[in-house]
């Protein structure tokens, strides 16, 4: 079948910047869809940070400071490129210091709403510049979801772009990129209240993925069940009714996983490698890892391990009780890495004080801890009140270490409940959010742990898992070939 020119858009590409799984997943799409023989540009903002780490960059002749107005403010962008390492697909940065070179990818700054603005309108100037037609922009959550907007006002009868038709993917509804309707003119549309959701702007807001929802070609999510439970109930946040409006669903499309940076058999991050046939190199990783983190715990005590943004998403709040009494009547060892909200911080640095040797804590983000955990740990706990997709989960399927998921969106996608009567199933999954059933779930996995032969079975259950892009990538070319 012919191939496709397709643009990805994505606020985070891993290799180049990563706060969360949408770097993860906006990397392995742009890959997975070039093994499929497509032609694929994607796009970034060049954050001062990438700028620093990537001295290859490359300007690109013909579009540098271009100038662009978003509202009275007159920017100057320039293209930057590379290719992604190991495969010949264009990596674009927009590269804009007045709004890029900041000390977070992200800010609480008052023009957070115009950085992304800048990104999607100088990634559609770019296309023009490049004489590049792609037959999909493919946008990711509220940062770029403005694009399918643009294309049907600004570029509507743009020679190259008219055509093109949008794909929008909702990693998290919780993020929506609502600004004040007073930046209606950074918006760069004449009469904007006329595209824009009336209920918002009687409030005074503008909501960009909204207008994304109501305006892509197609919206996707991260998982089957996430796209219903955003539909129809109150993990919408408030989009169930655009969502129930459009003519075709949101489609739920679960995530892969990139077993090349994800496989316990050769991570680099590990101190040993193992595999289901062979478990010895999961103790040594477990032993070292109680070393370098200074717990005093036996390597026969099961550890629990948790790898994790601090956000409220997270289900972080069913633990404020349930682990201190946990840890007094219960025999286990838990070690967090999370980086997020002060709370949640001083909650884990407490716990570690107060139940020192037997809780580590690390704060910030480490990507080296974070595979070591999941190879080193026996349980990995995920509580999380809402999940679009998750991939710790399924990283810690492939690592034998056992998750305890809520059921909901891509967690009950991807962990089914084991039964040691039949010896099926893959995790702990527990149904409503409160600490009487995390707590549930916590005791009944440490009693599986208990019994070695039914843990082992539950261990290969879980490694035997595939939860490979190769198998996912194929809908969003399904879904592109629908749309041109
Ligand atoms: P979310 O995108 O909502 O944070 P996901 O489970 O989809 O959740 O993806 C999280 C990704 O970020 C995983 O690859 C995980 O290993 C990584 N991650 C999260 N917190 C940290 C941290 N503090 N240090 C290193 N990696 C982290
Ligand atoms: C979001 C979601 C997470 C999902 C990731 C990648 O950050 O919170 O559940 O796995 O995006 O799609």
């Amino acid at each position: 079948m012919s191939a496709l020119k397709l643009c990805v858009l994505s606020s985070e590409i891993l290799p180049y910047a990563k706060t969360g799984g949408l770097a993860d997943v906006a990397g392995a799409l742009v890959q997975n869809l070039r093994l499929l023989g497509h032609d694929v540009y994607a796009f970034m903002p060049l954050y001062s940070a990438v700028r620093a780490a990537h001295p290859e960059l490359q300007p690109v002749l013909g579009v540098q400071r271009v100038p662009l107005s978003i509202g009275d403010v007159q920017y100057r962008f320039s293209l930057q490129s590379a290719s992604f390492p190991g495969t010949d697909i264009a990596m674009y940065f927009i590269d804009c210091p007045a709004v890029y070179d900041r000390p977070a990818y992200y800010t609480n700054d008052p023009d957070e709403h115009r950085r992304f603005l800048l990104f999607t309108r100088a990634t559609l100037e770019s296309c023009r510049r490049l004489a590049l037609a792609p037959h999909i922009f493919h946008c990711n959550d509220w940062h770029t979801a403005m694009l399918p907007l643009y294309l049907k006002t600004l570029y509507a009868s743009d020679p190259l772009l008219s055509r093109a038709r949008s794909v929008l993917t909702i990693h998290n509804i919780g993020y929506q990129g609502v600004m004040p309707a007073a930046a209606a003119a950074d918006l760069g549309l004449d009469h904007p209240e006329s595209w824009l959701d009336a209920d918002d702007w009687a409030l005074g807001l503008i909501n960009p993925l909204k207008t994304g929802i109501v305006f892509a070609d197609a919206v996707t999510t991260v998982s089957p069940t996430y796209a219903r439970e955003i539909r129809e109930g109150p993990l919408g946040m408030g989009m169930q009714a655009a969502l129930r409006a459009r003519k075709e669903p949101v489609i739920g499309i679960l995530n892969g996983v990139d077993y090349k940076d994800w496989d316990p058999r050769h991570d680099p991050h590990l101190k040993a490698h193992f595999a289901p046939q062979d478990l010895r190199g999961k103790r040594a990783n477990k032993e070292s890892l109680i070393a370098a983190t200074r717990l005093d715990t036996p390597a026969a005590r099961p550890l629990i391990g948790m790898v994790t943004r601090l956000a409220e998403q997270k289900g972080i709040d069913l633990l404020f009780d349930t682990l201190p009494a946990m840890l007094q009547e219960r025999d286990f060892g838990l070690l967090v890495l999370g980086s997020g909200e002060p709370r949640y911080v001083d909650f884990f640095a407490g716990l570690a004080q107060r139940f020192a040797g037997r809780v580590a804590f690390r704060s910030g983000y480490d990507e080296t801890l974070a595979h070591l955990i999941e190879a080193g740990s026996d349980i990995f706990l995920m509580p999380s009140r809402y999940e679009p997709c998750g991939l710790n989960q399924m990283y810690s399927l492939r690592y034998g270490t056992i998750p305890i998921v809520r059921n909901t969106g891509g967690l009950a996608d991807s962990v089914q409940h084991f039964d040691p009567s039949t010896s099926t199933g893959t995790g702990c999954v527990f149904n409503d959010y409160d600490a009487p059933a995390v707590r549930w779930a916590i005791g009944t996995t440490l009693d599986w742990y208990a019994v070695p032969e039914s843990w082992q079975r539950l261990m290969q259950n879980a490694m035997a898992q595939d939860f490979s892009w190769t198998r996912q990538i194929v809908k969003y070319d399904s879904l592109y070939r629908a749309l041109v």
